[in-house]
This record gives structure tokens, C-alpha cells and sequence, in this order.
């Protein structure tokens, strides 16, 4: 008894308790997992597809609205070709090997970043899967490829310009996450405790949680720890 049931009553008490709906994830560590076991960073990118594969799943079993997964950045386009090679090779595989079962889970796919400047095949794999799932709505799989969140500001801007007044509507309205539920929890793994240009805006009021677990190693028990920790987090929004 004790602890657990005190800390729930006291959470229900004071009308917490909440479930995110939207969380985003900032999976980062492949390269220091893979090193730790003398293997090349490939083999901590490929167990870190593994590990997406496991967390979309567990979204849908926890109920999320929105998952939110950060896998490239605008800025990774200064690693090695080889390592660049690598990525996209398993960002093939992975489209291929898993659509189907987002199909069957009802997860709609969505690509936020400027995914159409990534090579001409792979943007043609991500336009037939984002038909294929567009009518999904259990829950919203986003993930950001060449993305970077000073860049989708800008465009954002640039879209509200050009319709008229520049408001915090307006740009909110063209971001590549326009039509998603609000961030709720963002989540970065390896211990780093930075946004790399991820989200910037939506994280306006987010709870942030830290973990120094490697991406490769994250699993569904941890996020689950994560939502409950978010469900005893006061959320203020500069109100009292
Ligand atoms: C995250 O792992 C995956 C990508 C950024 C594509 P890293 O490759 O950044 O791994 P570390 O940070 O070097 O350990
Ligand atoms: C952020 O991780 C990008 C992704 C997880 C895709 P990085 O490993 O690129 O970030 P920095 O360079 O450590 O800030
Ligand atoms: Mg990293």
C-alpha cells in the first residue's frame, strides 16, 4: 500500500492524473549504444529501428493520440555520407517492412520536414505510404525526416504572409503539425538535455522528461514511466 496508492489518491485529488496526447521523442544515442559494444554506429541504428517498430506499438496499446519521432534532422546532413547511406537504407526497410502493420493497428502515417528533398525513390515510398494510411485514425505516427524546426518556422511564416496577417494562429496553422493535437510530453533519450531544433514551437508549454537510457534500449515500460510521471506534473500555462 502506501507510496503507489497515496501518490495516485493525491493526483486524483488534485484533479491531475492527465493522459498526454500528443508526445514527441528526440531518439537519440544509436551511435554511443553501438560503440559501448565495439560495433559500427549501423548496428545502433538498426537496433534503434527495432525500438521504433516496439514504440509505435506500445503508443497505440497506451492510448496516445499522437506520437511524434524525431529521425533526422535538417542538421544531419553534415554526418558522413556513409553513415547518411546507412540511415536512408533503413528508412527503406523500414517503410517496407511496416506499413502493413500500420494498416492493420490504424496508425496514420505523417511526415513532418522537408521530406521531398530526400532522394526521388524514398519520397515516392513515403507519398504511397502516406495514401495508404491516410484514413487511419487510432493514432497519428509523425515522423520527422530532414526536419528541422527553424526551417518549418520559416516556412510557416512565409505561408501566413502570404495569406494575409503574420499571428501566433496563422503560424500555427502552417506548421507541418497543423493538424495534430497539441505537445504535450517530449521525450529525449542518452542523457542530452537539448532540443537539436526539434519543435521549437509547439514545445511553447510541453513537459519535458530526460532519460540517459540509449534509444536502442528505450521500451514501452519506460514510456509508460514517462506518462505517469507527466500525469503528476502540475501544468500552469502561466495561469494560477
Ligand atoms: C540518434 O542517434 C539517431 C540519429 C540522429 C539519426 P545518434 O546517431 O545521434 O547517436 P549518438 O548521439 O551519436 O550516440
Ligand atoms: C537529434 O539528435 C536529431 C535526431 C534525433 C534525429 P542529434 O544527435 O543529431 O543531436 P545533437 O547533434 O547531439 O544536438
Ligand atoms: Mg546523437
Amino acid at each position: 500500500m502506501g507510496a503507489v496508492a497515496a501518490t495516485t489518491t493525491a493526483r486524483v485529488e488534485a484533479g491531475t492524473g492527465q493522459m498526454p496526447r500528443h508526445v514527441a521523442i528526440i531518439m537519440d544515442g544509436n551511435g554511443r549504444w553501438a560503440k559501448k559494444r565495439m560495433l559500427p554506429r549501423a548496428m545502433g541504428h538498426k537496433k534503434g529501428v527495432e525500438t521504433v517498430r516496439n514504440i509505435v506499438r506500445a503508443a497505440g496499446e497506451l492510448g496516445l493520440e499522437a506520437l511524434s519521432l524525431y529521425a533526422f534532422s535538417s542538421e544531419n546532413w553534415k554526418r558522413p555520407e556513409d553513415e547518411i547511406s546507412d540511415l536512408m537504407g533503413l528508412m527503406r526497410s523500414f517503410i517496407k517492412s511496416d506499413i502493413d502493420e500500420f494498416t492493420a493497428n490504424d496508425v496514420r502515417l505523417k511526415i513532418i520536414g522537408n521530406y521531398r528533398a530526400l532522394a526521388p525513390d524514398i519520397v515516392d515510398m513515403l507519398d504511397d505510404a502516406l495514401e495508404r494510411t491516410a484514413k487511419n485514425s487510432r493514432t497519428t505516427l509523425a515522423v520527422a525526416l530532414n526536419y528541422g524546426s527553424q526551417d518549418e518556422l520559416v516556412r510557416a511564416a512565409q505561408a501566413a504572409a502570404a495569406q494575409g496577417a503574420i499571428t501566433a494562429q496563422s503560424i500555427e496553422a502552417n506548421l507541418d503539425t497543423a493538424d495534430m493535437p497539441p505537445l504535450d510530453l517530449l521525450i529525449r533519450t542518452s542523457g542530452e538535455q537539448r532540443l537539436s531544433n526539434f519543435m521549437l514551437w509547439q514545445a511553447a508549454y510541453a513537459e519535458f522528461w530526460f532519460t540517459e537510457t540509449l534509444w536502442p534500449d528505450f521500451t514501452k515500460a519506460e514510456l509508460a514511466r514517462a506518462l505517469d510521471e507527466f500525469a503528476g506534473r502540475e501544468r500552469r500555462f502561466g495561469g494560477r
